[in-house]
C-alpha cells in the first residue's frame, strides 16, 4: 500500500509526518520541493512531479490551499488526476467549499477515480500531535479504507453523508470561528477602550460562558501580541467567503458572516494576511497597533 501526500504547508506536513507510522510506503510531494526535505529524512520517498506521485498512491491526500489550487493541482497542465490509476482513491483534507467538493468527485468519476471530502477540525498543534478531527463525505467503503490513516492524523471522524457533506460541516465549523474570534476581540477591545486591564478582561472572560472554548489556546498570543501563525488569516477570510458563497447556493442567509469576512478582509489589505487569525484584534484594537 503506497499513500500519497500532496501539499506540505503548516498542516499537511505535520499529517503526513504521522502517516510516517503507519505500515504504507509515504510518497510526497509539494510545489516548494525544500519543505520535503524533512519528512524524506525521517523515511518519506519525495515524488518528483504530481504524475509520479498519483500514479504510484493508492490512496492520494491533498491538503491545499484554495479550490483554485486545488483544481490547478488535480486538473491543471500538471495535473495529478489523469495519473491516478482506476479505482484508486483521492482524499481531499483542504477547507474548500462543498459545491467545489461535489465537482472534484465528478472529475474524479471521469478517470474512473473514487473521491472523499475530508477538511479537518483542529489547527498546528492537533496536526501535529495526531489529534484533528475528520469531516468526512463519501462513501462508507471509502471511509473504511482510509480509517487506518485518519487514526494517526487524528483523534475522531465524523462521517458527515456522502461527498460534499464533510465540506458542509467544514463551512458551518469556520463561519463559527470566524464570527467567535471577532467577536471576541469586538468584546476585548471595548473592554480596554473603557478603561479596564487586557490581562484582567482576558482572565475573566476567557472560560467565561460568554467565551468559545477556544479562545482560551488564543489567550497567550493576545496577551502579548504575538500572532505567528498556527492557522493564517488570510485562509480565515477564504474560509469566510467559500461559507457566504454556500449560503448564497444554498439559499441561507450569513448577515453576521458576511460582515465579519470583511473584518478580515480588511485586516487582510493591512497587511495581516500572514498572521494568525487571532490577529483580527490588532485591527480593532485602539491599544495594540
Ligand atoms: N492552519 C490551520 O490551522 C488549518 C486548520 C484546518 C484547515 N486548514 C486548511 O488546510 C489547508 C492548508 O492550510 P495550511 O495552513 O497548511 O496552509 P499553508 O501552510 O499555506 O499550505 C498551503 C499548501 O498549499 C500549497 N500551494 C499553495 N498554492 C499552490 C499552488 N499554486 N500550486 C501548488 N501548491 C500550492 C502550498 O505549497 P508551497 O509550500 O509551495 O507554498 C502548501 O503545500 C487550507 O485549506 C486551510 O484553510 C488550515
Amino acid at each position: 500500500m503506497t499513500i500519497g501526500f500532496y501539499g506540505l504547508g503548516i498542516m499537511g506536513s505535520r499529517m503526513a509526518a504521522n502517516l510516517l507510522s503507519t505500515d504504507a510506503d509515504l510518497l510526497i510531494y509539494n510545489r516548494t520541493m525544500a519543505k520535503a526535505t524533512p519528512l524524506a529524512e525521517q523515511g518519506a520517498t519525495i515524488a518528483d512531479s504530481p504524475e509520479a506521485l498519483a500514479a504510484d498512491s493508492d490512496i492520494l491526500f491533498t491538503m491545499l490551499s484554495t479550490p483554485e489550487v486545488v483544481q490547478e493541482a488535480a486538473t491543471g497542465d500538471k495535473g495529478f488526476l489523469p495519473f491516478m490509476n482506476a479505482q484508486s482513491l483521492w482524499v481531499d483534507c483542504s477547507t474548500v467549499n462543498p459545491s467545489f467538493s461535489r465537482q472534484m468527485a465528478n472529475q474524479a468519476s471521469k478517470h474512473n477515480v473514487r473521491f472523499m471530502d475530508a477538511p479537518v477540525a483542529g489547527s498546528k498543534a492537533p496536526a501535529e500531535s495526531g489529534d484533528l478531527l475528520f469531516l468526512v463525505g463519501g462513501s462508507e467503503k471509502d471511509l473504511d479504507q482510509c480509517q487506518p490513516y485518519f487514526d494517526q492524523m487524528g483523534r475522531d471522524v465524523i462521517h458527515a453523508g456522502e461527498v460534499g457533506k464533510g465540506t458542509s460541516l467544514k463551512m458551518v465549523f469556520n463561519l463559527l470561528l470566524g464570527e467567535a474570534m471577532a467577536a471576541f476581540a469586538e468584546g476585548l477591545n471595548l473592554g480596554e477602550s473603557l478603561g479596564l486591564s487586557r490581562e484582567m478582561l482576558l482572565d475573566i472572560l476567557v472560560g467565561s460562558p460568554v467565551v468559545a472554548p477556544f479562545i482560551a489556546g488564543k489567550k497567550e498570543n493576545i496577551a502579548n501580541s504575538d500572532y505567528e501563525a498556527e492557522f493564517p488569516l488570510k485562509w480565515m477570510q477564504k474560509d469566510l467567503e467559500l461559507a457566504s458563497e454556500s449560503g448564497y447556493e444554498s439559499n441561507a442567509p450569513l448577515p453576521a458572516g458576511n460582515v465579519i469576512k470583511e473584518l478580515f478582509a480588511m485586516a487582510k489589505q493591512q497587511g495581516m494576511g500572514e498572521e494568525d487569525f487571532s490577529a483580527i484584534y490588532q485591527l480593532l484594537s485602539n491599544n495594540d497597533k
